[in-house]
């Protein structure tokens, strides 16, 4: 799934990119990341162009790729140009894609900037775009050129992305590493989180996950963990005038799932109050309205993982193991999401170690 650097791009980046020797090198942004990461790169760059998409889920469509392909081709790309998605995991599932079908191929370099897509987003190789309302619904399994991550770029990143970001470095705790769990759990405020550490704990566990199975036949499955539920709540969202953030429906999706995963008896109430009290500094205060139950069944039916109509899920068992493909009957999944709606206050804590 290509060479994955964690460094500043001082380092070697000129040297990894002469390697590819692109005829012309172009860099996707968005209209935040192009204002407060690409004067760093361009030092590096100079010659480069840029091609932008507006920020947010919204931009992750088949109007966007026709967008960036109708630019390369104004801008002469041709087949061995390279494509640098410089953004969050939308612009890295966005330009891959698109780098995936122009001219049936270029290739591509991930470099992330947003702490969820250095987590997580930009390894692995998943692009694609949502479509008919459905998350991620067209794309491909496709490896970039390389992923360079320097967390250099984390710093002008809002707090509130940031705590969407550690949602999947939390998952990947849960699903993998009791280490990087213990590591979070002794960890003070969110801003001062030494993150370059962190992304060294994290990211084996993905990379290792991904490496024995890079097309999701089996155990790459573990990486949905929270994703069925938090999909369908993300893909609810934006049917409305408040999208959310990935990393916090995400956060619910985990919520409820280690709640499922309590009730059908294969996760302890102690571990799943650990979860609890870990997703908390991702999510408190919640200001979004949780919808009833019946708005999410549409989407939750639609499932990509789900096999002869029923909805799958990658359930943990402990800190640190998580399984995959198990069948949970629409009461449980139901109990399991009440619990949170009701657990949560008008100020939007949680109240669910009651
Ligand atoms: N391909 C995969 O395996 C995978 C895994 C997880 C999530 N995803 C996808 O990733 C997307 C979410 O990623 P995200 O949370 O990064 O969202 P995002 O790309 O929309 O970025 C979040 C916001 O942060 C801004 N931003 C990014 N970097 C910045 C920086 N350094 N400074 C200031 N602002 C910055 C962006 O402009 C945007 O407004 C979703 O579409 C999700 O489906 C994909």
């Amino acid at each position: 799934m290509g060479n994955v650097f964690l460094g500043s791009i001082r380092e070697g980046l000129a040297n990894e990119l002469n390697d590819l020797q692109p005829t012309s090198v172009i860099l996707l942004a968005d209209d935040n990341t192009v204002v407060k990461c690409l004067p760093y790169l361009k030092e590096l760059l100079p010659d480069s162009k840029v091609i932008t998409v507006p920020h947010g889920e919204q931009s992750k469509n088949l109007d966007s790729c026709i967008r960036i392909w109708t630019e390369l081709i104004q801008l002469n790309s041709d087949r061995e140009a390279v494509l640098i998605n410089t953004g969050g995991g939308l612009i890295c599932d966005l330009g891959g894609f698109a780098a995936s079908c122009y001219q049936r191929g270029i290739r591509f370099v991930n470099m992330p900037t947003s702490l969820l897509s250095m987590a997580d987003a930009a390894i692995g190789g998943k692009t694609g775009v949502d479509f008919a309302g459905y998350k991620n619904y067209i794309g491909s399994i496709v490896a970039p050129a390389f992923t360079w991550i320097d967390p250099a770029f984390l710093k002008t990143l809002p707090l509130r992305e940031t705590k969407s970001g550690l949602a999947e470095v939390i998952k990947h705790a849960i699903i993998g590493s009791p280490e990087l769990w213990d590591m979070l759990e002794g960890s003070t405020a969110i801003e001062d989180m030494p993150w370059e550490e962190i992304l060294k704990k994290n990211l084996p566990v993905k990379l290792n996950i991904i490496e024995s199975d890079p097309f999701e036949k089996g155990i790459r499955k573990v990486l949905n963990f929270g994703h069925t539920i938090g999909h369908a709540l993300e893909s609810y969202y934006l049917t409305t005038s408040h999208p959310a953030l990935h990393g916090v429906c995400v956060s619910l999706g985990m919520m409820v799932e280690s709640k499922m995963a309590n009730i059908i008896g294969i996760l302890e109430k102690p571990v799943l109050e650990e979860i609890v009290t870990m997703m908390k500094r991702v999510i408190e205060p919640l200001d979004y309205h949780l919808p009833e139950y019946e708005s999410l069944a549409r989407w939750l039916k639609q499932d990509k993982k789900n096999r002869a109509g029923q909805i799958l899920f990658s359930l943990p068992d402990r800190i640190g193991s998580c399984g995959w493909n198990l069948a949970a009957n629409e009461e449980v999944i139901q109990e399991s999401y009440e619990w949170l709606v009701q657990g949560v206050t008008a100020d939007g804590r949680l109240n669910l170690l009651r």
